[in-house]
């Protein structure tokens, strides 16, 4: 179980890891803060690229970098925009590969530059989630 303390520790460090994105096309920077199921905490960053398309979501780097780790559960996510100053929840494309490592009722917090965050989880955001029959865990 996850408590609001523990949510508040992971929105800090994505706050602080956001300053490390690379964003000069869209200058909206992203970073996101993975607790994993041993406790450590993995982040990412948005890395974009002058070929638009090739540009990575922060959510998805951390959730490469975890795996790279040997690390595959995960029980919550923290999410910062801070170029927004409302929230701005992950992409379509993050959602579904969130919800391939995370159980529906895991916790997900994301917030921009202002005190008001979003306070969900990841079967909120990915619900009716059509393949979860092929997941093997
Ligand atoms: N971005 C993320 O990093 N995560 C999301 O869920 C939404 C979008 C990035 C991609 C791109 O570098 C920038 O934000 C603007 O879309």
């Amino acid at each position: 179980m996850v408590d609001n303390e523990k949510m508040d520790v992971l929105f800090a460090e994505a706050q602080k890891i956001a300053m490390s994105a690379y964003a000069p096309y869209s200058h909206f920077r992203v970073g996101a803060a993975l607790l994993c199921e041993d406790g450590s905490i993995v982040r990412g960053v948005n890395v974009e690229n002058r070929s638009y398309g090739l540009s990575i979501c922060a959510e998805r780097n951390a959730v490469v970098a975890a795996v790279t780790m040997g690390r595959l559960k995960f029980t919550a996510i923290a999410i910062s925009t801070p170029d927004s100053v409302d929230p701005v929840g992950p992409c379509g494309a993050c959602r579904q590969v969130l919800g391939e490592f995370m159980k529906p009722d895991t916790p997900v917090r994301f917030g921009g530059s202002s005190k008001n965050q979003v306070n969900t989880t990841i079967g909120e955001l990915l619900p009716f989630d059509s393949l979860h029959e092929l997941r093997k865990s």
